[in-house]
């Protein structure tokens, strides 16, 4: 039994305290997200409860989500889900953790597929299923497939599909588009583009999976073999929309003008100003 009841506001600021020793600038909102989870309530709830006297077991629960913060496992991971254009998605060790860059490429698509009748849309490397789930639920005249390598993060895609209600996703484990015969009207990748000798230095590949991160020597090697691929998978006028690293956009471009000669390509910037999507545009 507790001699001493703890309240909330207390123990979020020794989890401040404790996070602005490791120099965590957001020390105030991690604290307010952790314990907004544990408890199960809101962000809002948990600023005007700070008398709130925690249970043991909420204490527990927080300790522990601190441990593996303090451990340098990112939140995502410690949370289980993470918010994307609008929507909160499941995430595991198994899938890359969303990123607010790739919404820039839904937008794109959605863009594109407003201005179709009908069309037939795959996500290559799914993931968390976060391209394609968006695309479904905003383009209702759309067919979409969404695939990926990784059983595990098929299950994980699917799982979020179930809790969007996207029934009509066509998961499929694949290697790129190698099972595919048909003609897609849009091609969406967010494959994985970090040149290899990059991985070793970044935080991230520490707990997100290899396979959703390693471009191989160039960076560019997933990039390169979907578009050969895609070649002879497209309907006319159909449009590719690549998530590429900031710092390898010409020579993105270049595979482009090489694989799709007679095509249109752009350069689509991110709100920072980098180089973040590629557009190939068939007539
Ligand atoms: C950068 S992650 C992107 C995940 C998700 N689309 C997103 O934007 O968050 C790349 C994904 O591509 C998958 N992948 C890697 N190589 C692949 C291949 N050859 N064929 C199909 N999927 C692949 C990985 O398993 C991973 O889920």
């Amino acid at each position: 039994m507790r001699s001493k009841a703890i309240k909330l506001l207390a123990f979020r600021r020794e989890i401040q305290d404790r996070l602005a020793l490791t120099e965590d600038e957001n020390a105030e909102n991690t604290s307010l997200v952790l314990a907004a989870h544990a408890l199960k309530k809101t962000k809002t709830w948990i600023l005007a409860h700070g008398d709130y006297e925690l249970q043991d077991k909420e204490i527990n629960t927080l300790q522990n989500y601190m441990t593996k913060y303090l451990q340098g496992v990112p939140l995502p991971y410690i949370l289980g889900s993470w918010a994307f254009f609008n929507r909160t998605f499941k995430v595991t060790p198994d899938v890359l953790i969303p990123r607010p860059e790739t919404e820039l490429l839904v937008e794109k698509a959605i863009a594109f597929g407003q201005e179709k009748d009908s069309l037939t849309i795959v996500d290559v490397g799914t993931g968390s299923g976060i391209i394609a789930i968006s695309l479904a639920a905003s383009l209702n005249h759309a067919s979409v497939y969404a695939l990926d390598i990784s059983n595990a993060a098929l299950a994980v895609a699917k799982e979020n599909a179930k809790n969007h209600q996207q029934s009509r996703i066509m998961f499929v484990q694949s290697d790129l588009l190698s099972p595919f015969r048909g003609r897609f009207d849009l091609i969406c990748a967010n494959l994985p583009y970090i040149p290899s000798q990059k991985m070793e230095k970044l935080p991230v590949a520490r707990w997100e999976p290899r396979l959703a991160l390693d471009g191989g020597a160039s960076g560019l090697e997933s990039i390169e073999k979907l578009l050969f691929q895609a070649k002879s998978r497209l309907a006319p006028g159909a449009c590719i929309l690549l998530e590429i690293e900031s710092s390898l956009g010409t020579q993105a471009l270049e595979i482009a003008h090489l694989t799709f000669p007679g095509a249109k390509h752009h350069l689509i910037q991110d709100l920072a100003g980098h180089d973040r999507v590629l557009q190939i545009l068939l007539s």
